[in-house]
């Protein structure tokens, strides 16, 4: 990978979110080594990487659900790096800071619910996390509740009187029924959301995800148990997300088809370890990606058969166009 084509790399100028220098032990295990990467604003990045690579360890350290054993992890509100302020931030003992340039966070100071709120980074689940004897609508609206309860003023009279109160209701179920009505779901709102087929669960998820309006958001292989017809839909719904309301997505996908397709910068994990970066064409043309993906680590092995048909599909080339870069 040359040098000149990184300095086109858009999420270095402006990244949304930044990992820096982060590891994550557990106890003996070093899941997760000395990791840095940009998520650029506005972008579909995609972090890849075998079974037990440490990407949900990534996310579960973004969202707030573990605490880093070290590094830094900055969200960026407004344009650009913000260097003095994520430097101010960060020397003052501060959980974020506001300039009239934007704001910063700095996520591993943060709980993961003023992660959500406050910094506006939201996640899905590997393993679907829904109240499955809710409604639909009643599992957007619990999304929502932070808002809410502002606007009651906590109070039992501030929710059976308050004109705010009412307006923020309204507000709240007008958003839930948008992204009910744009997941495809509208029709299903009062039925409960354990009673939906497993595509539409996910789908749902995104949903309740996107009532937070968030500004990244982190979705943990969103296309795995889906079908063809789902994932493309999938594709869809994440590029719509994208281009108008301008969300920048952080997506942990297994599937290599998806991630080429729709993913403006990837950003490879193997063993806890970053082993490539940078666009689909890039990544997808580096020996460490294939040789992680197909389990050699040799180019001797490259020699069997089997390996070598399994390495021109996922890379469109010969072994001699994949070994040498
Ligand atoms: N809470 C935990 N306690 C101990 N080990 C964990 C924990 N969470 C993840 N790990 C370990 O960290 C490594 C990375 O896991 P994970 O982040 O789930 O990988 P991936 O999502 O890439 O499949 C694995 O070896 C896993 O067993
Ligand atoms: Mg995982």
């Amino acid at each position: 990978m040359s040098t000149q084509s990184r300095s086109v790399h858009r999420w270095k100028d402006d990244p949304v979110l930044t990992v820096e220098h982060m590891s994550m032990r557990f106890g003996g295990l070093l899941a997760i080594n000395n990791l840095s990467f940009e998520v650029g604003r506005g972008d579909i990045t995609a972090l890849i990487g075998p079974n037990g690579a440490g990407k949900t360890t990534v996310f579960n350290c973004v969202t707030g659900f573990y605490k880093p054993t070290e590094g830094r992890i900055v969200a960026r509100h407004g344009t650009g790096a913000q260097v003095a302020a994520v430097e101010h931030a960060t020397t003052k003992g501060k959980r974020w800071h506001s300039t009239d340039a934007g704001a910063v966070f700095l996520l591993e100071r943060m709980p993961d619910y003023e992660i959500s709120q406050k910094a506006k980074v939201a996640r899905t689940f590997q393993n679907i996390r829904l109240f499955s004897g809710m409604t639909l609508l009643e599992n957007l609206l619990v999304a929502q509740h932070n808002p809410l309860m502002v606007a009651s003023g906590y109070t039992i009279g501030g929710i059976l009187g308050l004109k705010s109160f009412k307006r923020a209701e309204k507000a709240a179920t007008e958003k839930a029924a948008y992204w009910l009505d744009h997941v495809g779901l509208i029709d299903r709102a009062d039925d409960a959301a354990g009673d939906l087929p497993y595509g539409d669960q996910r789908r749902l998820e995104i949903a309740r995800a996107m009532c937070l309006e968030p500004l990244v958001l982190c979705l943990d292989e969103p296309a795995a148990g889906l079908n063809p017809r789902e994932s493309a839909d999938l594709n869809l719904l994440l590029r719509y997300i994208r281009e108008t309301h301008g969300t920048s997505i952080l997506l942990i996908e297994h599937d290599m088809g998806v991630v080429m397709e729709i993913s403006d910068h990837v950003i490879v994990l193997d063993y806890g370890v970053k082993i490539a970066d940078g666009d689909a064409a890039e990544v997808k043309s580096d020996p460490r990606v294939v040789a992680a993906y197909l389990g050699v680590d040799d180019e001797a092995e490259i020699d069997v058969p089997e390996v070598r048909k399994d390495l021109i599909e996922v890379t469109g080339r010969t072994k001699k166009g994949a070994g040498d870069e």
